[in-house]
């Protein structure tokens, strides 16, 4: 156990910063980028992401007939997209699918997209059946801490179209959390803020794991409140984007993210 105190910096890392139309991806320096797939080498995720990505896939055999189409972009590479977007589809469409450049998770290398194997697949938009192993690894990832992050009828709230494909590492067991709630990242990060850190945690329990999930909010400009008791053996910290941090403690060492990821610097 040690005593920590938050950058407010931090507030613009981690796994579960939320990047959308008003909250922009301040871009960093060190973030470690790994092919998503063995066969798709130009395509990259976050380290975390993709080792967990590729558990996912391992457990239910998913490269098979399942392939990455579009995972880390540069700012530059986002304005590129939007742009032959907005000469080839209009404004409409590409508002509806493409973020605004400085506004997309896929800049954070926390998003992949998925496309079921086939001879044609479309960059944008391409096709993830609700049903046969695409629907499988929509169910499993939600256990190695993936989610669907723009479903139908939530359009209002993500400010993006119904996007089957879009898959957002958001860690264990938030994935879980947020299927069990039926919310989006957007909702997430306000529901926890009923849940202040030594107040109030929010407690998942599934499968003999449990964790603790709260919220601090940052304060002031350059150091936040204090963590008194904070282990990096079992907790994690991430920043929202927005105003403050998500602390998640688990019970212990082996079941930290659901015992399903191994940190390399143990
Ligand atoms: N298609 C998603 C919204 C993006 O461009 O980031
Ligand atoms: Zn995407």
């Amino acid at each position: 156990m040690q005593k920590i105190q938050l950058k407010r910096e931090r507030i613009y890392q981690g796994s579960l910063i939320l990047v959308n139309s008003l909250y922009e991806y301040r871009e960093r320096r060190g973030i470690r980028l790994f092919p998503a797939s063995d066969e798709a080498k130009e395509i990259l995720m976050e380290e975390e992401a993709v080792q967990m990505l590729h558990r996912a896939m391992m457990d239910i055999n998913g490269w098979k007939d399942i392939v990455p189409v579009s995972g880390w972009r540069s700012r530059m590479e986002q304005q590129r997209i939007w742009d032959d977007s907005l000469a080839e589809n209009g404004l409409e469409f590409t508002k509806t699918y493409v973020a605004v450049p400085g506004h997309s998770e896929h800049q954070t290398g926390l998003a992949i997209d998925l496309g079921l194997k086939q001879e044609k697949i479309d960059f944008i938009r391409p096709d993830f059946p609700y049903k046969g192993i695409c629907q499988t690894f929509r169910e499993r990832a939600v256990e190695y801490g993936f989610i669907e992050r723009y479903p139908k009828n939530k359009e209002a709230v993500t400010g993006i179209g119904h996007e089957p494909w879009h898959f957002r590492y958001v860690g264990v067991p938030h994935a879980q959390i947020m299927k069990q709630e039926r919310l989006t990242l957007e909702e997430y990060i306000v529901f926890l803020k009923s849940h202040q850190y030594g107040i109030r945690p929010y407690i998942f329990e599934e499968q003999g794991c449990r964790a603790t999930v709260s919220y601090i909010e940052a304060e002031g400009n350059v150091t936040t409140p204090e963590l008194e008791t904070y282990n990096p053996k079992t907790d994690t910290i991430s920043g929202n984007n927005v105003d403050g941090f998500i602390v998640t403690s688990w019970k212990d060492e082996e079941h930290r993210n659901g015992g399903k990821y191994e940190r390399k610097d143990k």
